[in-house]
């Protein structure tokens, strides 16, 4: 099996936070990410896809689509979004890196070939960063 990997990036905002907790147990919990004010994060993406190399082309995936998919699932839905606010899949979901990964991981998921695997890597710091996968 062959990896091949592919970046982006996106700019969004968001508020860590529970409706049904006080804003000091949010703040003990989630510290500056539950700013009422919401912030920004500088998101780094990275998409793993995983195959057999197809003897015809070499590929495992041809990465004009797969640049295709990530602009149109994951830029266009969420750069320079308020995802608390704009973004459907969090209007119920708080958005940690762990749950943004998990909903591109399933926007992703649903346009490639059933053969191949997949999973996604969140850097929401260069510090702090997540990868999600199912099977
Ligand atoms: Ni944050």
């Amino acid at each position: 099996m062959t990896t091949v990997h592919r970046k982006a990036h996106f700019n969004a905002a968001h508020r860590l936070f529970r409706p049904d907790w006080d804003d000091a147990k949010n703040a003990e919990i989630f510290g500056k990410c539950s700013n009422p004010n919401y912030h920004g994060h500088n998101y780094e993406l990275v998409v793993h896809v995983t195959g057999d190399i197809d003897p015809e082309t070499g590929f495992v995936i041809d990465m004009k689509i797969l640049k295709q998919i990530i602009y149109e699932e994951v830029e266009v839905a969420f750069d320079h979004k308020n995802l608390n606010v704009e973004v459907a899949e969090f209007r119920n979901l708080n958005p940690t890196a762990e749950n943004i990964a998990k909903v591109i991981w399933h926007k992703i998921r649903k346009k490639l070939d059933r053969a191949l695997t997949l999973s996604v890597t969140l850097y929401e710091t260069p510090r702090n960063f997540v990868t999600y996968t199912e099977n």
